[in-house]
């Protein structure tokens, strides 16, 4: 599996079957999920043990996990002592149900503020997991989990490093990387390791339009992350390295309100 990467669908993705117009994340989430888990995902190898890391504690901590699959992650940081936590997706696909101390809840993340059961809850950190390239509007989307964040909150935020869509496009255009980077074509692609009948489509983004999204939503970086596999995981998954080689992997970021 690839790390798992977030899309923008701003005029809806679509199998080439039809079906779903707009929201291919009901077709896509089992495979995804799937993949996830297994033992060499990168996601279990490299992006899940630094998103926790620059997480830290979170015992009596307020968790709202936007955009969280199947719960999964929020359900480990319930066991690592979060109280009062909620995940939010769209697919609905909460595989065995929320554990105790957390609810899952069926919800667009374009929309936050019209999510029944957040209105007037606050979070001590939200978390945004490779999600936020799914809002309509991203900067609507952080300004709304902004005013949620109770005091001395913090958004932990991951998207996928712009240069893997580079390289990917580079080789499939026979263009360059530079191109490819700064070119504002959207890109629609189809990922063989969760489901290769839907395809998404992203609207792409340069590191500086990241930084500039996190300005527009009134927060600043306290601290970024680019995760890279650790020595063992080097030696037992030589075929995972070789790929972050090739396309470098996440961001991950730490957000606070800037006033
Ligand atoms: C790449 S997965 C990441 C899942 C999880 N955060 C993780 O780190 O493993 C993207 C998730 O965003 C969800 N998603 C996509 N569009 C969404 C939307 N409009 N509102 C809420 N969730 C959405 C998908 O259903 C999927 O679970």
């Amino acid at each position: 599996m690839t790390p798992s990467d977030e899309s923008h669908v701003p005029t809806g993705s679509h199998g080439p079957d039809g079906g779903d117009e707009g929201q291919p994340w009901f077709r896509l989430a089992e495979g995804y999920e799937q993949a996830r888990a297994k033992e060499d995902s990168l996601d279990r190898l490299v992006e899940w043990p630094a998103q926790r890391r620059l997480l830290g504690d979170v015992d009596g901590r307020s968790v709202l996990d936007v955009g969280c699959g199947n719960g999964a992650k929020l359900a480990e940081l319930v066991r690592d002592g979060a109280t009062a936590s909620v995940g939010v997706d769209i697919s609905g696909n909460f595989e065995g149900g929320p554990a105790p101390g957390m609810e899952l809840l069926r919800g667009d993340l374009s929309d936050l503020e019209s999510v029944p059961g957040l209105t007037g809850r606050m979070f001590d950190r939200i978390l945004f997991l490779q999600s936020i390239g799914y809002a309509n509007d991203p900067v609507r989307t952080l300004r709304a989990a902004r005013t949620m964040l109770a005091d001395d909150g913090f958004i932990l935020l991951s998207r996928t490093h712009p240069i893997r869509w580079a390289v990917e496009r580079a080789e499939q255009n026979g263009t360059t990387l530079g191109e490819e980077y700064y070119s504002t074509v959207p890109y629609t692609y189809s990922h063989s390791a969760w489901n290769d009948q839907v395809s998404l489509t992203k609207r792409v983004y340069t590191v500086s339009d990241l930084l500039n999204l996190f300005s527009a939503a009134g927060l600043w970086i306290e601290a970024a992350v680019e995760p890279q596999l650790s020595e063992d995981a080097r030696r037992r998954y030589p075929h995972k390295q070789a790929w972050m080689d090739k396309h470098l992997g996440i961001l991950i970021f730490r957000l606070r309100p800037r006033f």
